[in-house]
Order: structure tokens, then C-alpha cells, then sequence
């Protein structure tokens, strides 16, 4: 099936308004990698993915510690060899991991080169980099970015967990190498509505820069599956305790009100609230089952009246 496209930034890329996230794909720790899911389950998630009309999937180098990329390219290799046309190829978001340790321009480009090998391809769609974490300014790395940009290694670039005024200063440097910024990658659910009002929803419209929508099922637990007396695996327990869980129960029961209206889950009620704040959602998929739902997400709309209504419901997400 072939779902609408729609640009990433003013870049030529298009890309279905649902990606899948991959940072499953290798992690054993938090995740449960190799022992709740396999690499057979990846790759019948990665074609239900294809199916269902997703066009691109989002990695990192820190994802299973490369092994996500790794992943990701065997499958993607695959999926190609009998394809005549080039058309509606698989597009490959990634990201720089600014490392403490890492300080000089080349230290950035065998970054990137090593990823291009583990996804075996010989330039990214998009390039991100990941945090602007110090020591080393984050102008540093967008001046590596760009000169990646320049040399044909790197075809859009993006960053990720940037503030407004982050994104704003590296519009403005590549503006100056006749670069676009085309995405920035945060965080965004119902369960965390800061972007709306931290000022970074408002400085991507201004500026024309994607917004990609991370962890938009609340790492599960808007799916509907968890709750008080279901909690999710431990590792995810520990970082999104408490106060969440507790709350989650009420707002469950409007998603799956609303879903049942479009025979939808509360998955796809999630993603659609992301896609009407005009943000493309990728969550993270271990089976073919989680990802023809989320793909399915793209299939509907939210009316004016549910729009509203989670809106309503989320109010306590959203920081003054
Ligand atoms: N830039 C950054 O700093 C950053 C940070 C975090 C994530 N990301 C990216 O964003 C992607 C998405 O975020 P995320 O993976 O952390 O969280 P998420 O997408 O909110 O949640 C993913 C989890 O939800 C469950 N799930 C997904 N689809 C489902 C469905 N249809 N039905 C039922 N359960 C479903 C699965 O977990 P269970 O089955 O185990 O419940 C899956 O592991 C990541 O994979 C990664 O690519 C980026």
C-alpha cells in the first residue's frame, strides 16, 4: 500500500506520515532483545512495515550498540535486491552520538562512515545528531554535518532534542552554506506535551523543519496494554514510574472509546493525535503485529470533537 508522503522539511525526501522507531532492534538490556522477540520477528515487522505503507525507519549508532543499523541494512538489502524500481525506496534516518571522548571533525566522519558500512549504503537520507551534548559546542558538530553534507555523504540533516533556540542557531549556520535544517527529534506524546509550549513546536513551523515525534506511545503505555496492576518490564518501570501508571487508566478509556469509533486501537489514537500537531510519529515496533497497527494509524483521521477531547484530557502534560 502506498500512503501519502509528505516532505521532511524543504528537503526532497518524502516520507510516510508514520516511521518506525528501531532502537528495539539490538537492545537487550532495556528492551529484551534476543529474548521476548528475535531477528525473525524484526524482519516480519520490517515488512509489515513496507506493507502497510512506511517508507522510513529511524536508528542510531548507540542502538544495540550498532547492531540496530546493522539490522536494519541486512533487511533493507534484502528488500531490494528483486526491486526494479527505485521509486519508493526505504528511507534511513540516523544519528551522531556526541560521545565525551569525541572532539575533532574526524572523529565525527568515522562516525558516520561506520554507520554507512553497518547499514551498507553509501550516503544517509538523514543525518542527525543525536543530543547537543558537551563538551564540544553543538555548532561544532552541525559545521561537521554540513561539510558531510557538502562531500554527497549525507542527503538531509536533522537534529535531535535540540530547544528552539538550538534549532534557530542551526538553521541560521547552515542557512549560511546554503544547507536547509529539514527535522528535529523530540520527545512528544500525549502523556508529555511540552513541545507545545517550550517554544520548539512554534520555531519548527517558523522555520519549516520537521518535527519527529519520539516515543509517541509513551514507550507502551499508551497502547493500552499497561496499567497500576499491569505495569510494563522493569527497566521501562523504573524510568516511567509511578505517576504516570496512575493516571493512565482514564485516559485509556476515552483512546479506546475513540478507537472502537474507527475500529482503531489506542495506538493509532496516539499516532493520529501527533500526525493533527502536524508532527510525523515513529514508534518503536518488535513484531509485524505492532507495526501494521501503527501503520493503520495513517489510514484515518481524528474528528475536530476527539481532537479536542484528548486535548482536554492531557491538559496536565502540558508544562506552563
Ligand atoms: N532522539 C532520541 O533521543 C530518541 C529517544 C527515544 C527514542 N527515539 C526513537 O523513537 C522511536 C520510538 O520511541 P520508543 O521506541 O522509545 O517508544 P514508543 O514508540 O513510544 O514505544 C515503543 C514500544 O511500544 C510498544 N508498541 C509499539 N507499537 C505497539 C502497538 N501497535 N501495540 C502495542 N504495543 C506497541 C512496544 O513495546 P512492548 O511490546 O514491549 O510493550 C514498543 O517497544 C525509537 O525506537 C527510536 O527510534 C529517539
Amino acid at each position: 500500500m502506498r500512503s501519502k508522503r509528505v516532505k521532511l522539511g524543504q528537503s526532497d525526501i518524502e516520507v510516510s506520515r508514520v516511521g518506525a522507531g528501531t532502537w528495539q532492534w539490538g537492545g537487550k538490556f532495556y528492551w529484551g532483545y534476543g529474548r521476548s522477540y528475535t531477528d525473525v520477528d524484526l524482519a516480519n515487522a520490517f515488512s509489515a512495515c513496507i506493507s502497510g505503507g512506511i517508507n522510513w525507519f529511524d536508528t542510531a549508532e548507540i542502538y544495540g550498540r550498532g547492531r540496530s543499523e546493522q539490522i536494519l541494512g541486512k533487511l533493507i538489502h534484502n528488500s531490494q535486491v528483486d526491486k526494479k524500481s527505485s521509486s519508493d525506496r526505504t528511507i534511513v534516518a540516523t544519528k551522531f552520538f556526541p560521545y565525551p571522548w569525541r572532539w575533532k571533525h574526524h572523529s565525527f566522519r568515522n562516525a558516520l562512515k561506520n554507520s554507512l558500512k553497518r547499514l551498507g549504503v553509501q550516503s544517509v537520507d538523514l543525518y542527525q545528531i543525536h543530543f547537543p551534548l558537551r563538551p564540544r559546542n553543538f555548532k561544532y558538530w552541525v559545521d561537521a554535518l554540513a561539510d558531510a553534507t557538502e562531500d554527497g555523504l549525507v542527503k538531509a540533516v536533522g537534529v535531535s532534542n535540540f530547544t528552539s533556540e538550538q534549532t534557530k542557531q542551526t538553521h541560521e549556520i547552515l542557512s549560511g552554506r546554503g544547507i536547509q535544517l529539514a527535522s528535529n527529534q523530540i520527545g512528544y506524546s500525549l502523556l508529555n506535551r511540552s513541545p507545545e509550549s517550550n517554544g520548539i513546536l512554534d520555531a519548527c513551523k517558523e522555520l519549516g523543519v520537521s518535527v519527529i515525534s519520539y516515543g509517541p506511545l509513551a514507550e507502551g503505555l499508551l497502547t493500552g496494554k499497561y496499567g497500576p496492576h499491569n505495569p510494563p518490564p522493569l527497566p521501562r518501570r523504573l524510568r516511567w514510574a509511578g505517576r504516570r501508571l496512575k493516571v493512565l487508566p482514564p485516559l485509556i478509556s476515552l483512546m479506546k472509546d475513540i478507537g472502537s469509533a474507527h475500529q482503531s486501537t489506542p495506538s493509532q489514537v496516539a499516532l493520529n493525535w501527533l500526525i493533527k500537531r502536524d508532527t510525523l510519529p515513529i514508534p518503536g515496533v518488535k513484531s509485524a503485529r505492532q507495526a501494521a497497527d501503527n501503520a493503520a494509524a495513517m489510514n484515518w483521521n481524528l474528528t475536530e470533537s476527539e481532537f479536542d477531547a484528548l486535548n482536554r484530557a492531557t491538559i496536565n502534560f502540558l508544562p506552563d
